[in-house]
């Protein structure tokens, strides 16, 4: 997997098909996509041109997708992640993972895609509704993914390790990924050392920490990480912007990370990350600056944006 890709979630529809496009050409070979992000068709149209273009073919790409919440009963699994591959137009997708968990309420495909949180948006107090799944149903439907060559490697999203040593113990495929939410204020040590032990690899998400939350009101600027005097310094002693010093560490690190920009400048910085090194003592002072802050929680989001109270971390 690519150690940098593009997170295209909050990417415009009407943006995205050229992002995808810039992006290539600037060098990115691994897309974080999901049907929630609600532009897998886009995406889709812009990894075509990419393709008929012919300066990159499908093996140079790592393309991820991730199964949404109402589809977690097996016998939903095969047709999302069929519609996932219909939409991006592909043959089989590189890794898909649950995106989170939580099983929700199935939404017929006909009736709403992608179905987002709620169950029914129409009604009076529309909120979210469980269907409780157990998660080997799930993962034995994603195992069955593999089987059938729809996808290369399955794995998970916002999972911690009581989660991953109970999924571990009936795995017949090992989950090969774990995506999380990592940045210099949620370094998760722990997690990342799991990880490591276990031999899954990690991916982190707003690998940028709050610059994704503020528009949706989840951070206060106070909170930006590419503000701290610590980073600015390190910025300016390699000529580097700080986004380029937090991004760098994530790589150093051993995450592999997924900055989202529709900004070709954006694009172009956060993919420069391979001629530059920190040093220890630089990743140490990066590291240090952790507050265990997570911006994108569902014990909080889900119940300022959808009415529910729907914690999973504590
Ligand atoms: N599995 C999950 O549950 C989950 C959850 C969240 C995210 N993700 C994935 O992770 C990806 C990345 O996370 P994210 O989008 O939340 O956050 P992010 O990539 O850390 O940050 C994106 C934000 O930072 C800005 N930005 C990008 N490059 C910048 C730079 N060089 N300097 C300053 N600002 C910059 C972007 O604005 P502009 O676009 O205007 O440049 C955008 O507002 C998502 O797109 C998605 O693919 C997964």
């Amino acid at each position: 997997m690519p150690s940098v890709g593009l997170g295209l979630w909050k990417i415009d529809k009407s943006l995205t098909a050229d992002v995808v496009i810039n992006a290539a050409e600037i060098g990115y070979r691994h897309f974080d996509c999901a049907c929630d992000y609600g532009n897998e068709v886009e995406v889709g149209n812009g990894l075509q041109r990419v393709l008929q273009a012919g300066a990159v073919c499908r093996d140079d790409l790592w393309i991820t997708s991730k199964l949404w919440n109402t589809y977690h009963r097996a016998e939903h699994v095969r047709p999302a992640t069929e519609q996932t591959l219909r939409d991006l137009q592909l043959d089989y997708l590189d890794l898909y993972l649950i995106h989170f968990p939580i099983s929700l309420r199935f939404v017929p495909f006909e009736d709403r895609y992608p179905p987002e949180w709620f169950f029914d948006p129409s009604a009076e107090s529309p909120r979210l509704e469980l269907d409780p799944v157990p998660i080997q149903d799930t993962w034995r439907a994603m195992e069955g993914l593999v089987r059938d060559g729809l996808v290369k490697n399955i794995g998970v999203c916002n999972f911690g390790t009581s989660l991953l040593r109970d999924l571990l113990s009936y795995a017949e495929i090992r989950p090969a990924v774990l995506q999380v939410e990592s940045h210099p204020y949620l370094t998760q040590d722990k997690l990342l050392r799991f990880c490591r032990e276990e031999n899954i690899a990690v991916t982190a998400f707003s690998p940028l920490g709050a610059q994704s939350y503020f528009s949706l009101n989840m951070a206060q600027e106070s909170e930006s990480v590419l503000e701290q005097e610590a980073i600015k310094e390190i910025a300016a002693h390699h000529g580097r912007t700080p986004a380029q010093v937090v991004l760098r560490w994530g790589v150093q690190r051993g995450t592999a990370i997924v900055p989202k920009s529709s900004r070709p400048e954006r694009l172009r910085e956060n993919i420069a990350l391979f001629d530059f090194e920190l040093g220890n003592d630089e990743m140490t002072a990066i590291s240090a600056l952790n507050r265990n802050r997570r911006f994108n929680d569902p014990g909080d989001f889900c119940e300022a944006a959808f009415n529910t109270f729907m914690p999973i971390y504590e």
